[in-house]
């Protein structure tokens, strides 16, 4: 069962038949049967964004990672249209979602709204944080806080039962991406209520929401300023202050919100719709508590069956070209649907099936639910850690945890392009 979405967003919905729109309940409530269906029409649909507007839906896995491969295809549509003209689909996106006009330029400022050379300078400037060796090193941290929210888990629970969504799978990314970053312990609520705001997408939400955060990064950048630490907002802040212009105020204030945001809006999901997956899988569960060594290969896996983000950010095309076969025209919008890609036939036997071994130690990523190319998933290694450490601790302290409801009647969230549940109760 599906919520109804927020009003505003539903508006165009049915107007151009033959022509999906992503909010289509339809597709909320069925994305693998109703992005697949697409899939099979052809490697390139047309469809229609949110705000109505035409987008080339890209089904199909090997298509998918070509477009995010290829330069020609850029995330900042001013490349392609005058900035701040009406026409510039951002532009029309952000008023259309209620965001007041002077905090339009946070959202240009993002590195994912940003191309090569400001997106190279950005995404150098932080993927230092993220390496796989400084992720791995977080390891025994990340442990420590999994096995102290389950430790508190029983004090949660009514009759034996507790939603993991609030009591786990939120606190635990919340907890280490605002470590890493450097938000005190009381700010952590308030960031939560914040996320949890703005992935609604709903208008007043959002115009309430965006300017109380962006004045509080405001403020929480000139106080750390005063007294710098080894915290990576320190490290923004000095590649700031120090270091000729390399970083704008606009971009520090935006990229501390990506941060913190992405860092765990996305992976509490990934948790949530995991743990969900492995309790109705009970073959798949046995196999993973009988060869923890499984565990990489088995959020892999959890990442392609059920992966939190279902589609990039719209890209636009530079110049006139076309993908595979299908022409798209300079300024158009492509949409890269990760969902259908993640279940093509053409790449993957039987793909509707969860198989915790398809993905061989040693064996590169194979899915694109963390995206490709150049904006793929800063957060990857950080993500899929939490992963391993959340389902690894999670049903080793819980041999007996069972669903608390019937699988079909999980409630997920109508928001497009997330996968999310509402609430994940279980029994432990
Ligand atoms: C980019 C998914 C966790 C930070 C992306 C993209 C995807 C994605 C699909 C590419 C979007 C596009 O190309 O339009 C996920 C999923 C996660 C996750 C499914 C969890 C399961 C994280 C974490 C962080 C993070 C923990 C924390 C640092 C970012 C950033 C980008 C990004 C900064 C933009 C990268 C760029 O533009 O170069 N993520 N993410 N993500 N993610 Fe994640």
């Amino acid at each position: 069962m599906t919520e109804a979405p927020a009003s505003p967003l539903t508006a165009y919905i049915g107007k151009h038949p033959g022509e999906p729109n992503v909010a289509d309940p339809a597709l909320l409530a069925d994305p693998f049967g109703g992005y697949g269906a697409l899939r099979e029409q052809g490697p390139v649909v047309r469809g229609r964004f949110v705000d109505d507007s035409p987008v080339w839906f890209v089904t199909r896995f090997d298509e998918v990672r070509e477009v995010l491969r290829d330069q020609r295809f850029v995330n900042n549509p001013a490349a392609v249209t005058a900035e701040g003209s009406r026409e510039d689909p951002l532009t029309r996106w952000l008023d259309m979602l209620g965001m007041p006009e002077h905090f339009h330029v946070y959202m240009r400022g993002s590195i994912l709204n940003n191309d090569a050379p400001d997106h190279t300078r950005l995404r150098r400037l932080v993927s230092r944080a993220f390496t796989a060796r400084k992720i791995n090193d977080l390891r025994p941290r990340v442990e420590e806080i999994a096995d102290d929210l389950l430790a508190r888990l029983p004090e949660h629970a009514e009759d034996g039962v507790v939603d993991l969504l609030p009591h786990f799978a939120y606190p635990l990314p919340i907890t280490v991406i605002c470590e890493l970053v450097g938000i005190a312990e009381e700010d952590r609520p308030q960031w939560r209520a914040w996320g949890a705001d703005l992935v609604t997408m709903e208008p007043e939400r959002l115009a309430r929401t965006f300017p109380a955060m962006i004045e509080h990064i405001h403020a929480l950048v000139d106080e750390r300023r005063s007294a710098l630490t080894d915290d990576l907002l320190s490290e923004l802040i000095r590649a700031h202050d120090d270091d000729g212009g390399r970083l704008s105020d606009v971009e520090l204030v935006t990229m501390i919100l990506t941060l913190v945001l992405a860092g765990h809006e996305t992976t509490a999901h990934l948790i949530t719709n995991g743990t969900a997956a492995l309790l109705t899988h009970p073959d798949q569960l046995a196999l993973l508590r009988n060869d923890p060594a499984l565990l990489p290969s088995a959020v892999h896996e959890l990442m392609r069956w059920a992966g939190p983000v279902h589609m990039t950010q719209l890209r636009f095309a530079a110049e006139d070209t076309e993908i595979g076969g299908t022409p798209i025209r300079r300024g158009e919008a492509v949409q890269l649907l990760l969902v259908a890609a993640n279940r093509d036939p053409r790449h993957y036997d039987d793909p509707d099936r969860l198989d915790l071994t398809r993905h061989p130690a040693g064996k590169a990523e194979n899915h694109v639910g963390f995206g490709h190319g150049m904006h793929y998933c800063l957060g990857a290694s950080l993500a899929r850690q939490e992963g391993e450490v959340a389902f690894g601790r999670l049903f080793a302290r819980h041999p007996e945890l069972s669903l608390a409801v019937d699988p079909a009647d999980l409630q997920r969230a109508a928001v497009p392009g997330s996968w999310r549940l509402i609430a994940l109760p279980v029994r432990l």
